[in-house]
């Protein structure tokens, strides 16, 4: 019997597969669509393999795969066929997602267009400076030992661990590990429920947002400020109420009373980089008891201090579960993990776990079962030691850069972090810098979109955290250059 024409069967373009895999995928889809009859075998190894140009061992490697997984049988001097059950097999269509469908206008209109969207370039990384924020360098990345912990944690034997539904419960293991070897260098002693683990520290601002809803009570959060914050609680349509900030911080006299909630970033103030003093965080949770407000810390780039040794989190200072304090692993593990979490009163995290458990149940148990084996082999503390190192050499580089090339902005003073904070003379248009220079391939945050009116254009952020430090001040030249265009 005549085998089928192995030409329709074509390996794509680009993939990140194997060839013997490419081949599996291929021939499974053509299976999947009813492409292949069931009674014709399929090309023979030799044919395929002249087809497609690869090796006729590779075809024999994919086929027997496709038997083992009883996709294909092979038949005594007659070839591969398709295994018979897979005739029962409900077919998925050959109309692809890339089929141009008809379009309708949307029916109804969404209130999520107040708020603010992330304006990086999908392909950010193909420019050739990417000054941006909240990205690692892969090559810091210690990939062996997280393959390692990924090995171990897919176990056999721990499959009923990983792939049961936790229902509203977080992974023990991973609990244990960032109270040991994360909460208590930030002076924070929580017990099991007072900690709930989220999808990143943005994920943690949601459930917040979702939980403070019903007070018809404002929150103040700094002025400039983080937009995913700003934008959780408008999603929750929570009042926002502009704070603003100095060299020490936000400034907690100018809280106005009946704030439900004040939301700070006191390591590093997102986006200007100022650390709040200690006598601030006093001050704010004084102000905190005497307003009768809760604070929400978001902790992020706590570890990344280069000048100055950290200050305590607010959250160890707290004495009155006023605190409800936001951590993520996004910069010392990779924001593609989307790990975080939240320590708070544990009236608070029972709140937080049940609408947690409306929105997803729980994280992937599978994702904290990694980390928490990247904490306990070492690997974290090693990790963390050598970005430390690493972006401590980039601050510093950078520093020196922006001293040099841009002393006509003024630069925000910091003590560590991953980014610089400029400001440009009344007037200046960062917003147009910010345009200019990604047609030279520099990308850099404009700093209008972290106001709370996106009514101040002077300002820009510079992320070095993915920039290789050999190209750090031709970077800054160029930005220098497309600034004195601009004065
Ligand atoms: C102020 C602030 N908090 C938290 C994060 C981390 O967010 P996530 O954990 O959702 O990645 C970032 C990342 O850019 C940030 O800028």
């Amino acid at each position: 019997m005549a085998s089928v024409s192995p030409r329709f069967l074509k390996l794509p373009e680009t993939s990140q597969l194997s060839l013997r895999d490419q081949i599996c995928e291929v021939v499974s889809s053509a299976i999947t669509s009813e492409a292949l009859a069931l009674d014709r075998p399929l090309p023979s190894c030799r044919e395929l393999a002249e087809q497609l140009g690869v090796s006729r061992n590779t075809v024999f490697a994919a086929y027997n795969r496709l038997v083992d997984l009883e996709l294909l049988v092979s038949r005594d001097r007659s070839g591969y066929f398709v295994a018979p059950q897979m005739a029962g097999l409900k077919k998925v269509s050959s109309r692809t997602a890339s089929t141009p469908q008809q379009e309708v206008p949307c029916p109804v209109t969404f209130q999520t267009k107040n708020l603010m969207p992330i304006v990086n370039p999908l392909d950010w990384n193909a420019y050739p400076y990417p000054f941006i924020y909240n990205q690692i360098d892969p090559d810091l990345f210690p990939v062996d030992g997280w393959r390692e912990c990924t090995r171990q944690a897919l176990g056999r034997k721990k499959m009923t661990v990983w792939a049961s539904d936790s229902v509203e419960s977080d992974s023990p293991q991973l609990i244990k590990q960032l109270r040991q070897r994360l909460l208590n260098t930030r002076g924070i002693y929580a017990n099991e429920d007072e900690i709930l683990i989220t999808l990143g520290s943005q994920n943690a601002l949601y459930i917040l947002g979702t939980i403070f809803a019903h007070s018809a009570k404002p929150v103040a959060l700094e002025d400039p400020g983080f937009f995913g914050a700003r934008n959780a609680f408008r999603l929750a349509g929570i009042e926002m109420i502009g704070v603003p900030i100095d060299s020490d911080g936000l400034i907690p006299s100018a809280i106005p009373a009946g704030c439900q909630l004040v939301f700070t970033t006191p390591s590093h103030q997102f986006p200007t980089m100022v650390t709040m003093s200690q006598q601030r965080r006093e001050e704010l949770l004084q102000t905190a008891e005497a307003k009768d407000f809760l604070i929400i810390e978001d902790d992020y780039e706590a570890e990344m201090n280069y000048v100055a040794k950290s200050s305590p989190s607010i959250r160890s200072m707290d004495k009155t579960g006023r605190v409800i304090y936001v951590g993520s692993l996004s910069k010392t593990i990779s924001p593609g993990i989307r790990l975080g979490f939240i320590v708070a009163h544990r009236d608070i995290i029972r709140e937080a776990r049940v609408a947690r458990g409306v929105m997803m149940r729980h994280p992937p148990t599978i994702v904290q079962e990694i980390v928490a084996l990247f904490f306990q082999l070492g690997h974290y503390d090693s990790h963390l030691r050598n970005i430390e190192r690493r972006y401590n050499k980039r601050w510093h580089t950078m520093n020196r850069a922006i001293t040099k090339h841009l002393g006509m902005l003024l630069r925000t003073d910091s003590e560590g972090g991953t980014s610089f904070w400029l400001t440009g003379p009344d007037g200046f248009d960062a917003s147009e810098l910010t345009r200019r220079l990604r047609e030279k391939g520099v990308l850099v945050d404009r700093g209008q979109d972290y106001y709370l009116k996106n009514d101040d254009k002077r300002s820009f952020r510079l992320g070095f955290a993915y920039v290789p430090v050999s190209k750090l001040e031709a970077g800054v030249e160029i930005i220098a250059d497309e600034v004195r265009a601009l004065l």
